[in-house]
């Protein structure tokens, strides 16, 4: 087969965070599958690419239709935004692979890190992920709400500063009040929690509060929430967690 499949993620948004390589691989593919609003950060690639837009509820569908154009000869980069294997398109398109074709497995499919959302939202407050921490997808969609609840229950056990993507979409307005409940009855009130929108772009916008003070109305789908561990703390007009568990300076 000569055609090849490259996943990339465009990082949080501004186009300084898309990786060189990334920018080389978009520049190089022949065919750019993806969400839309992802395809539209990239800039115009060579004069022959195309662009297949997709709505965003149907990953595995797209990442199936990427392996037929790459199957076919195309040179494709499937789209995602931040990076494209955290919780995005990179684990669908192996998925699509061990279902699909076995001829699937013998084609050239490599992955481009990126800069996912946590790390810029980190980055627009300090350091909160400095020590010990983990990530956890809210969404239900493809996980049961009890499986979500065991995690986030876990997480405040071993005492992790938890970052939660997908903390709220129209359908689904009110799990990050249910998960602010759960986390209450295990951490303390103080507890440092961040709501960060739009990190790494000019619209980034940070609220920085308590977890007895949380507001979960405020959080959207552009919104990546950061719970603070015990150690997690405020330092002038920052939020860092110090690497020592002893508690830092
Ligand atoms: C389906 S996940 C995709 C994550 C992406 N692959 C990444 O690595 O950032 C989408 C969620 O990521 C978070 N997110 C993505 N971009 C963001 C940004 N610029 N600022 C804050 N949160 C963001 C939000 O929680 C959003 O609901």
């Amino acid at each position: 087969m000569t055609g090849s499949l490259v996943v990339v993620g465009t990082g949080p948004g501004k186009a300084e965070l898309m990786t060189p390589a990334t920018q080389a691989a978009l520049a190089r593919a022949t065919d750019l599958v993806g969400y839309g609003p992802y395809l539209d950060r990239i800039p115009a690639g060579r004069a022959d690419q195309r662009r297949h837009a997709s709505d965003n509820r149907v990953e595995l569908d797209r990442a199936r239709h990427a392996l037929e154009l790459a199957a076919s000869g195309h040179q494709v980069a499937v789209v995602s935004g931040g990076d494209p294997g955290v919780f995005a398109m990179a684990a669908a398109v192996f998925e699509a692979v061990e279902a699909g074709d076995p001829a699937w497995r013998s084609l050239d499919i490599r992955v481009e890190p990126g800069v996912t959302a946590m790390l810029a939202a980190a980055a627009e407050v300090g350091a909160p992920l400095g020590g010990d921490f983990c990530a956890i997808s809210l969404s239900d969609n493809l996980k049961s709400w009890a499986t979500i609840e065991r995690r986030l229950a876990a997480a405040a056990e071993a005492d992790f500063v938890i970052a939660l993507y997908n903390p709220a979409s129209k359908a689904r307005p009110h799990q990050i009040g249910q998960a602010f409940d759960l986390l209450r009855a295990k951490k303390r009130g103080e507890t440092p929690v961040l709501f960060v929108r739009a990190a790494g772009t000019a619209e980034a916008r940070v609220v920085s509060t308590t977890l007895g003070e949380a507001d979960p109305s405020i959080v959207d789908m552009r919104t990546l929430v950061i719970i603070g561990a015990s150690t997690t703390r405020q330092v002038g007009r920052w939020i860092y967690t110090p690497r020592s568990e002893r508690g830092g300076a």
